[in-house]
């Protein structure tokens, strides 16, 4: 069955708030799907899955120092992520606070690991961003995305075992 791995640091809440609703939409689905705290998760697992979903604040216009260490840890598995998508999501205080930045920056690792990245025409075309207190808009977009991400995975995942 397919597997998705949603992980992300969150200090106060907003982008931890992110994730729950990105999880919600990989449900409406018939994938698996795992959440867990950056600070928690094991790393050891990141092969078993078929798609990461990373989510980090905007810190200084970057991911986290948390988020960065966990990439940085990744490269354990570097030349073993290729072919699994990947995709990121990240929270600001303001709107030109630099989350489209955080979203490329982690998105940019996982290009180096090799993994299949997908744009969105509609909505936010990088990955979900939410500015301070998350709203229904935004909510409903990280929703949208988990579905959207999950349909993806399917379909890479069945591309992949007939490769
Ligand atoms: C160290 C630090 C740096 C930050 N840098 C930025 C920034 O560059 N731009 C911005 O809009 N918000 C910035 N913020 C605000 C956070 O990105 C924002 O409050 C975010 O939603 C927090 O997410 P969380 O509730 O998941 O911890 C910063 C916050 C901290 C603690």
């Amino acid at each position: 069955m397919t597997k998705i791995l949603v992980c992300y640091h969150s200090r106060s809440g907003t982008t931890e708030r992110m994730a729950e609703e990105i999880v919600k939409g990989i449900q409406e689905r018939d994938v698996e799907v795992d959440l867990y705290k950056v600070e928690e998760v094991n790393l050891n697992f990141l092969p078993d899955y078929d798609a990461l979903i990373l989510g980090s604040p905007t810190y200084y216009g970057g991911p986290s120092a948390e988020m960065k260490s966990f990439i940085d840890k990744s490269i354990k598995f570097h030349g073993k992520l290729e072919w699994k998508v990947g995709g990121a999501f990240a929270s600001s205080a303001n709107p030109a606070g630099g989350n489209e930045t955080t979203v490329m920056g982690l998105i940019e690792s996982m290009l180096i690991h090799g993994m299949i990245v997908k744009g969105m025409p509609k909505g936010d075309h990088y990955g979900p961003v939410v500015i301070g207190e998350a709203d229904e808009r935004e909510l409903k977009q990280c929703r949208f995305y988990g579905n959207w991400m999950a349909e993806l995975t399917e379909g890479v995942s069945g591309w992949i075992s007939k490769k």
